[in-house]
């Protein structure tokens, strides 16, 4: 960590793949720009390098194409690209001779981590940022950096002084409203470790909520891993929709969709997502899809039914009694509610989108909003300020009103972490240190 005498150029909170694609640039930068050096530091509240791990489901694919990695579509010559790390790992052949464009989560996770291998020195880990705050005696006059806090696992906090800050927490699990989280009611992003723990034997019957591609891929490996369960699908659809991802929609990903999302009309935007909202929330790839209707169809052929849907419906509230839960699910065809009882809930209900304003603090009143409440973003996603606040606060995620749908996903993250990068660099002025 640094001395508090230091100020850095960039401190990026969080270390997923938005901000080791960051990293990426940043090194990349630095080297086409001949060695100049730039500080910089990640902060990461995991104790590794963790994408989704709870969801790492064996059968679980990547729902982009593997070019859409860190880096390809910024720099196809870059060293950190999948296929660079397909080569070092001996696999290019046979990942060719597959055929496939989208290699499986475990396999993208690996790949992640062998980024990541290449920027050790540049991250801490088990250390949460608790906050973005003025530094310690600063002086009247506009802020031209900032303190960021972080904790790490003894509780104990320290700061780091930095010229700019990349916000790049991730997405924040949604449970049901009037739902609570305990050890048999789970959200998603939850799942793995907890389903590992527990004894198969003691889970009979299983309700998974929400129609999403979690959901579905939930209820498909407890369906495959627990044979003797009966398995309740409750979808607020009338069963699962396809993920859009043909090639004229799938454009509303392309790099110059950000561009006609964010100096679009009011109208243009608001249409990208009437259209193409189906290309992300609440749907479900087609393979997964097929795999869930044959297990249906299958067991409807040996009469022995034991995944049910249950359509048009909502989970509303959960009581538990014993190591049962007993579920209030709400009928949209009847308007009535039934009870539910199970052994294991699992809430696929979906994710709220980053909102940097927890970790802003007292700083906060200095970023500027829209007429909708909302932050105001710069193309380069640097937020809006007020004069008194010079030091840049970027943002990789929580940018769907401004960037449009990809904001929270992959497809964009290595032409984005360029744009920061860009921005970053280019914005920058000579070191200096406090005295
Ligand atoms: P991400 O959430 O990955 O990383 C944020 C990091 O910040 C985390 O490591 C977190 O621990 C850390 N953090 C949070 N708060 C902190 C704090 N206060 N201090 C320090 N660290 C902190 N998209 C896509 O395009 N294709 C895909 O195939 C998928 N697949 C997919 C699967 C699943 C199961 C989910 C839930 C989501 C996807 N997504 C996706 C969307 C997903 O948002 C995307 O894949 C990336 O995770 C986005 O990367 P980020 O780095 O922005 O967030
Ligand atoms: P999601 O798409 O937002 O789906 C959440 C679902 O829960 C919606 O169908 C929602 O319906 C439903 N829901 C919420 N509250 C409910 C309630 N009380 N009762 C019944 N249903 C309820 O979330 P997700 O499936 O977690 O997907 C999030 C992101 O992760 C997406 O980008 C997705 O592509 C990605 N993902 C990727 C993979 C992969 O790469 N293999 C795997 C999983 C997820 P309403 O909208 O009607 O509320």
């Amino acid at each position: 960590m640094e001395t508090e005498r230091e100020i850095l150029d960039i401190v990026g909170v969080g270390f997923g793949p938005s901000n080791l694609s960051l990293a990426v640039a940043l090194e990349e930068h630095e080297s086409a720009r001949c060695g100049e050096p730039v500080a910089f530091a990640f902060f990461e509240r995991q104790p590794r390098l963790g994408w989704h791990r709870n969801m790492l489901l064996p059968s679980a694919k990547m729902q982009i194409s593997f070019l859409k990695d860190l880096a390809t579509f910024r720099n196809p010559a870059s060293r950190y690209s999948f296929i660079s790390y397909l080569h070092e790992r001996g696999r290019l052949p046979q990942f060719v001779n597959n055929q496939d464009f989208f290699p499986t989560r475990l396999e993208f996770h690996d790949y992640l981590e062998w980024a990541e291998a290449g920027f050790a020195d540049r991250v801490t880990y088990n250390v949460e940022v608790t906050g973005i705050r003025r530094p310690a005696g600063a002086g009247p006059g506009p802020l031209e950096s900032v303190e960021v806090v972080v904790r790490d696992t003894r509780g104990e906090t320290s700061a780091v002084r930095t010229r700019n800050v990349v916000v790049s927490t991730g997405l924040v699990p949604r449970m049901p409203i009037g739902i609570g989280r305990d050890d048999r009611v789970w959200h998603s992003s939850e799942f793995l470790e907890r389903f590992r723990a527990m004894d198969p034997r003691r889970l009979r019957r299983i309700a998974v909520v929400g129609a999403g591609q979690s959901a579905a891929e939930i209820v498909r490996h407890v369906y495959d891993e627990l044979p003797h369960a009966e398995v309740s699908a409750i979808l607020p659809s009338y069963g699962y929709s396809i993920a859009d991802d043909t090639p004229f929609a799938n454009q509303v990903f392309d790099p110059a969709a950000t561009d006609e999302y964010y100096f679009g009309s009011d109208r243009s935007r608001e249409a990208f997502w009437r259209y193409h909202r189906n290309t992300n929330y609440s749907v479900v790839d087609d393979e997964v899809i097929r795999a869930l209707f044959q297990r249906a169809y299958d067991d409807e052929v040996a009469g022995a039914a034991r995944l049910r849907f249950v359509n048009l419906a909502r989970a509303e509230q959960v009581k538990r009694i014993g190591d049962e839960v007993r579920i209030s699910v709400h009928s949209l065809a009847t308007e009535q509610v039934s009870d539910l009882d199970v052994d294991l809930l699992v809430c696929a209900t979906g994710y709220d989108v980053m909102d940097p304003a927890g970790l802003l603090g007292d700083l906060d009143v200095h970023c500027l909003r829209d007429a909708e409440g909302r932050h105001r973003v710069e193309r380069d996603y640097r937020l809006v300020t007020s004069p008194e606040l010079r030091c840049g606060i970027y943002l990789q995620g929580g940018t769907e009103h401004t960037h449009g749908l990809a904001s929270s996903l992959l497809s964009n993250i290595a032409v984005r972490s360029g744009e920061i990068a860009d921005s970053l660099v280019g914005r920058r002025t000579s070191p200096q240190t406090v005295s």
